[in-house]
């Protein structure tokens, strides 16, 4: 079973569902199992960042799989200490080697890095000009990010990965992504498994009869939103996959939807205002 394709603002399909591949303690020696397994399993889409480390690990699982590269969604992003015009096109070049790949499918701002967001959003509306790269997108911004970003941009992002979770409600990110037609994608969409015995959603598994961290992708895909839930272990990776055969009732959402209480992974975008 394939994951539902979503289509971008280009026109260009991305596999709503995909991996993540962020090892928290950068040991990214498990990172080409886990690529392989992915592939195997059914998974098309990977995201990967300069920042994670295992580019090259990414890279060498393409190479290996039994996949054909046009049929793999790659994603990276280019890291804060890379920003500005001509270092984001260095740091492009970079990722590109790293990976082996001759273009790369979607490729995003990491983190709205103040100083240095509209020129690096100039360099990479120069990549997807010249026919290098498939779609180019952001990362972590927020309506503030967004409104500024309308008034420099030539090209409006395909893409918006942001950390959203019934327990970090992004909605109204989610509304002017949606005005300005931009995918949004979410990540870490098992909030790293830190609310995985939380009573609201272990009801609502057992109801399903799956798991918490199922529900929680189920929940962003019926949101229609993109996401990339992150596994190293095989049977993790296939468990996390086995939610194309159900959806959530309203009564599901309606009660997912009390859970928001400000919990993030990541750092608060707004503290790149
Ligand atoms: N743009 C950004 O700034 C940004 C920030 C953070 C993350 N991301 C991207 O989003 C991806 C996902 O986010 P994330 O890695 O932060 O968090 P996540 O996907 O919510 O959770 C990953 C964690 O949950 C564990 N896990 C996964 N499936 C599980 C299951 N079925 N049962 C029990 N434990 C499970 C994983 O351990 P095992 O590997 O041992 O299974 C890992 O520790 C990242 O890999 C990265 O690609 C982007």
């Amino acid at each position: 079973m394939h994951s539902p394709l979503i289509t971008l603002n280009n026109g260009i399909k991305i596999a709503q569902l995909g991996l993540g591949v962020f090892e928290e303690d950068f040991d990214v020696s498990k990172t080409k199992e886990a690529v392989k397994k992915a592939l195997e399993v059914g998974y098309r889409h990977i995201d990967t960042a300069a920042v994670y480390r295992n580019e090259e690990e990414v890279g060498k699982a393409l190479k290996e799989a039994d996949v054909a590269r046009e049929e793999i969604f790659v994603t990276t992003k280019v890291w804060n200490t890379d920003q500005g015009f001509d270092n984001a096109l260095k740091a492009y070049d970079r990722s590109l080697k790293a990976l082996q790949l001759d273009y790369i499918d979607l490729y995003l701002v990491h983190w709205p890095v103040k100083e240095k967001r509209k020129d690096t959003w100039k360099a990479l509306e120069k990549i997807y000009k010249e026919g290098r790269v498939r779609a180019i997108g952001v990362s972590n911004y927020l309506v503030p990010h967004l409104e500024e970003l309308e008034t420099y941009a030539n090209v409006v992002p395909a893409v918006n990965q942001i950390e959203h979770t019934p327990f970090c409600n992004m909605n109204s990110t989610h509304l002017k992504c949606k005005q300005m037609g931009i995918a949004l994608e979410s990540y870490s969409p098992m909030v790293r498994g830190l609310k995985k015995d939380h009573p609201i959603l272990k009801e609502i598994a057992a109801k399903h009869q799956r798991s918490t961290f199922q529900i929680l992708i189920r929940w962003a895909l019926d949101n229609g939103v993109i996401t990339i839930p992150k596994s190293s272990s095989s049977e993790r990776i296939r468990n996390n996959f086995e939610v194309l055969d159900f959806r959530l009732g309203i009564d599901d959402l309606k009660a997912l939807s009390t859970l928001h209480d400000g919990t993030r992974v990541a750092d608060d975008p707004m503290d790149y205002l």
